[in-house]
């Protein structure tokens, strides 16, 4: 099994992230330099995955602007002689195929990657949740598809949550078969804290086969958001004994929470070698130490 395509819905509302989010996507809000989602597809890149299937609607178009060339600023950096900066913007444009795809009613996660289904057709693909920023020299979506690869099977990526976080996430029910590894038997959608079979959330990386395609077809939407679950389409996988969990190791930032959000701009502030110095010192001035 070889995986080189990466599935990125895009068409989500970011209520969570309102009012900055009312006309911009929640997908371009920048995270220090970059917009959040360059670094989902600079993750999937550093993975090898080349091809990128956005899913996307009539809101988000400058998502695919982004990584396409933009002609005029591109003549005035040239005429200017502003060559570091015509670097950086051609990069973009020039990192990655983008294929996308509509989904033109908002029925959830389900919905958005039944979607992607005729340019996946019946090859398995990778999935990345927008929200989910994460940091390792072992890439996030790379853990999972070294496991798909090698066992040929679907998986989902995994991470410990708090007990009063599991309502936010699907948590998976499994055994640990290996390192980090576990056999999913069962799964729950955002389970009451106190109900849910384990702390282990999956965290917005998958690697699915095109058999999700036909149990995403059986469903349909429901739940007071009226959305097709992915997690359903996991739970047949689950009982079929065909999914594996992985649990993923690095750094996450969930950046539809405004916390996180912050912090992950402070994190790249202090990698900034220029910047960290005096960011530390404003920091300071900001939160003084407590008095001894
Ligand atoms: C979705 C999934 C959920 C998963 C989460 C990860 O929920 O339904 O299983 O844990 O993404 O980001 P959402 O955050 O879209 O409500």
């Amino acid at each position: 099994m070889r995986i080189s395509k990466v599935v990125i819905p895009v068409a989500g509302w970011g209520t969570r992230s309102l009012p900055a989010t009312k006309n911009l996507p929640k997908e371009m809000l920048p995270v220090f330099k970059k917009p959040g989602v360059q670094y989902i597809v600079e993750e999937a890149i550093e993975a090898g995955l080349k091809d990128v299937v956005f899913v996307t609607n009539q809101n988000k178009t400058i998502i695919e602007d982004h990584f396409d060339y933009n002609l005029a600023l591109e003549s005035v950096l040239e005429r200017t002689g502003k060559h570091d900066l015509l670097k950086v913007a051609r990069e973009v444009a020039e990192m990655v195929n983008i294929i996308s795809v509509r989904q033109k009613q908002q029925l959830g996660l389900g919905h958005a990657v039944l979607c992607a289904r005729e340019v996946i057709k019946n090859e398995p693909f990778a999935l990345m949740v927008g929200d989910d920023l994460m940091f390792n020299a072992d890439p996030g979506i790379r853990q999972l598809t070294r496991i798909a690869e090698a066992e040929s099977m679907a998986v989902v990526g995994v991470m410990p949550v708090p007990e009063h976080k599991v309502s936010s996430y699907g948590v998976i029910q499994g055994e640990e078969i290996g390192p980090d590894m576990f056999r999913v038997r069962d799964l729950q959608e955002k389970p009451r804290s106190g109900e849910a079979a384990s702390r282990l959330a999956m965290v917005g990386r998958y690697v699915m086969t095109p058999d999700v395609f036909e149990h995403l077809q059986d469903l349909s939407a429901g739940g007071p958001d009226n959305e097709i679950q992915l997690t359903e389409a996991l739970r047949v996988m689950a009982r079929n004994n065909r999914l594996l969990a992985v649990r993923v190791r690095g750094m996450r930032f969930d950046i539809g929470d405004w916390t996180d959000y912050l912090i992950a701009n402070i994190y790249f502030g202090l990698q900034d070698e220029e910047l960290r110095d005096d960011l530390v010192q404003r920091l300071h001035e900001l939160v003084p130490p407590p008095s001894k």
